[in-house]
C-alpha cells in the first residue's frame, strides 16, 4: 500500500490532540507522526518531522495559527495547512488562506470532514508535486497551443439568465461542437453553477488558488483546481463561501483565465451582476462578452446605461445582446427595446419555466436533457454562432480599452 499522510497535530489543548488523533487513528491510510501545543512547537516539529498534512488550530496563545501558517509557508512549504477554527470566525478564513492554509474546518466537524480534508489536500499537494517534477518532460513535447476564446456571460441585472446561458452554452460548446471546454463561475460570492451541474466547491473550486493568485500562478495548480462535469466541460467552480470572494482580485482573475484559454479552446465565465473592477478585469480579458437581458424596464435601463460605459471603455465591439426570456406576452416588444437601447439584439432565446426550472431542481443541463426543446436549440444556435467563430467577426482583432480610463469615467 501507498505511503499514509503523515499528518501532525497542533492545539494548544491536550484534549483536543487527543481527540483528534484518536479520530485519525481509526484511518489505515494516515498516521499522525506527532503534535505541537503551541505555534513556535509546530513549526519545531514539522521542521524536524516533515509532515505532509498539518492540522492547526487558530487561536492559540503566543504564536496563533495564522503565524504559524505563514512561517511553514516559508520553512516547510511541502507541509499543507489545515486550519481548524471555531464558528463566528470569517475574518479567520480570509486570513488563514493568505496565509497558506489549503483548508479550513470550522469546530465541530465530524471525522468524515477531517479525514475527507486531509486527503483531499493531500492529494492536490501530491498532484502538483507530481507536476512540477514532470513538467519539462512534458512542456518538451507539447504542441504549440493557440488561446481559446473567452466568452464573458454579463449582465449588469442579476436574475436574467447569466448563469443558466453560461452554464448551457458551455455545455453545447462541449457535446454539439466538440470543443475543450472550461466554465469558470465568476460570481465569486454566490455561485450558482454548482448547482446547475451538482458539483461541490467544497471538493475544488477557485478558493484554494487564493494562496498563490499574487505570487504568480502554477498552471497545474489552476488545472487541478477544476471538476469534471459528465457532460465532458470542466468547470473552475466560485468558493463554497462567500467571505473568500474579495481576495480574488482583477489582476488574480485576469492570471486565472489566462491559464484556462491558454489549456483550452473555450472558457465560459459566468460573471457576477455587478460592475468592479474584478468584472472590468474579466471583460477586458473577454472576446466575446454575451450581455444578457430580459424584456423588464429595470434590465433594459441598466443595459443602456452598461452599454454607454462598454463604449467608453472600447468593449462595444465584442458585446453581443442577448435576450432571454423573450415571450411576446410581457408587453414590451423587442423592437421597442431595440429603439429604446439603439443598438440590434444579437440573440433571443425562449422563455421555457418548465425545461429551465426542471433542469435546475435535477442539477443537468437543459441541453443535455431535454435537447427537443426551443430553449435548448436556441442555445445551441447561440453557442454555433459565437463559438470558434472569430474570423466571421471582422472587428474581433483585440481591441485595448483606452488607457487611464477607470471604472467611473464616464460619469
Ligand atoms: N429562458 C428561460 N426561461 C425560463 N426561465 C429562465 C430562463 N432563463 C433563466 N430562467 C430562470 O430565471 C432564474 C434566474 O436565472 P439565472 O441563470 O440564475 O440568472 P442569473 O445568473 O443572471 O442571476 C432562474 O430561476 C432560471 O431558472
Ligand atoms: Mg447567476
Amino acid at each position: 500500500m501507498a505511503d499514509r499522510i503523515q499528518v501532525l497535530i497542533v492545539d494548544d489543548i491536550s484534549e483536543t490532540r487527543d481527540h483528534l488523533a484518536k479520530l485519525l487513528s481509526f484511518e489505515s491510510d494516515i498516521e499522525v507522526i506527532g503534535t505541537a501545543a503551541s505555534g513556535t512547537e509546530a513549526i519545531e516539529q514539522a521542521i524536524k518531522l516533515r509532515p505532509d498534512v498539518v492540522l492547526m488550530d487558530i487561536n492559540m496563545p503566543d504564536m496563533d495559527g495564522i503565524a504559524a501558517t505563514e512561517q511553514l509557508s516559508s520553512q516547510v512549504p511541502s507541509a499543507a495547512v489545515v486550519m481548524m477554527s471555531v464558528q463566528g470566525e470569517a475574518d479567520y478564513l480570509r486570513r488563514s488562506m493568505l496565509a497558506g492554509a489549503r483548508e479550513f474546518l470550522v469546530k465541530p466537524f465530524s471525522s468524515d470532514e477531517l479525514t475527507a480534508s486531509i486527503r483531499q489536500v493531500y492529494s492536490r499537494e501530491r498532484e502538483k508535486a507530481g507536476r512540477l517534477a514532470a513538467a519539462p518532460a512534458t512542456r518538451q513535447g507539447a504542441e504549440p497551443t493557440v488561446e481559446g476564446q473567452v466568452v464573458a456571460v454579463f449582465s449588469p441585472k442579476g436574475g436574467v439568465g447569466r448563469t443558466t446561458i453560461a452554464v448551457n452554452l458551455a455545455v453545447a460548446a462541449a457535446t454539439e461542437m466538440g470543443k475543450k471546454v472550461v466554465l469558470m463561475d465568476a460570481s465569486f460570492q454566490f455561485g450558482d453553477v454548482a448547482v446547475l451541474l451538482n458539483l461541490n466547491p467544497k471538493e475544488k473550486s477557485v478558493a484554494a488558488l487564493i494562496s498563490e493568485l499574487e505570487e504568480g500562478l502554477d498552471p497545474e495548480s489552476v488545472e487541478a483546481c477544476t471538476l469534471a462535469h459528465s457532460s465532458g466541460i470542466r468547470v473552475l467552480l466560485a468558493p463554497p463561501s462567500p467571505e473568500v470572494a474579495e481576495l480574488i482580485t482583477p489582476a488574480g482573475v485576469k492570471r486565472i483565465i489566462e491559464v484556462l484559454r491558454h489549456n483550452s479552446e473555450l472558457v465560459v465565465v459566468d460573471c457576477a451582476a455587478w460592475f468592479n473592477d474584478t468584472m472590468l478585469g474579466i471583460l477586458d480579458m473577454a472576446d466575446v462578452v454575451l450581455t444578457v437581458l430580459t424584456l423588464e424596464i429595470t434590465s433594459i435601463k441598466n443595459i443602456r446605461l452598461f452599454l454607454e460605459v462598454a463604449e467608453q471603455l472600447g468593449y462595444s465591439h465584442k458585446i453581443r445582446l442577448v435576450l432571454n426570456r423573450a415571450d411576446t406576452t410581457l408587453g414590451i416588444r423587442v423592437a421597442d427595446v431595440e429603439h429604446s437601447i439603439g443598438r440590434k439584439i444579437d440573440h433571443t432565446i425562449v422563455s421555457d419555466g418548465r425545461a429551465v426550472v426542471y433542469a435546475l431542481n435535477r442539477g443537468v443541463p437543459f441541453v443535455l436533457s431535454n435537447r427537443e426543446s426551443q430553449v435548448s436549440q436556441d442555445v445551441s444556435r447561440l453557442a454555433t454562432a459565437v463559438v470558434g467563430n472569430r474570423e466571421s467577426h471582422e472587428d474581433d482583432t483585440p481591441k485595448v480599452a483606452p488607457k487611464g480610463k477607470s471604472l467611473f469615467a464616464w460619469r
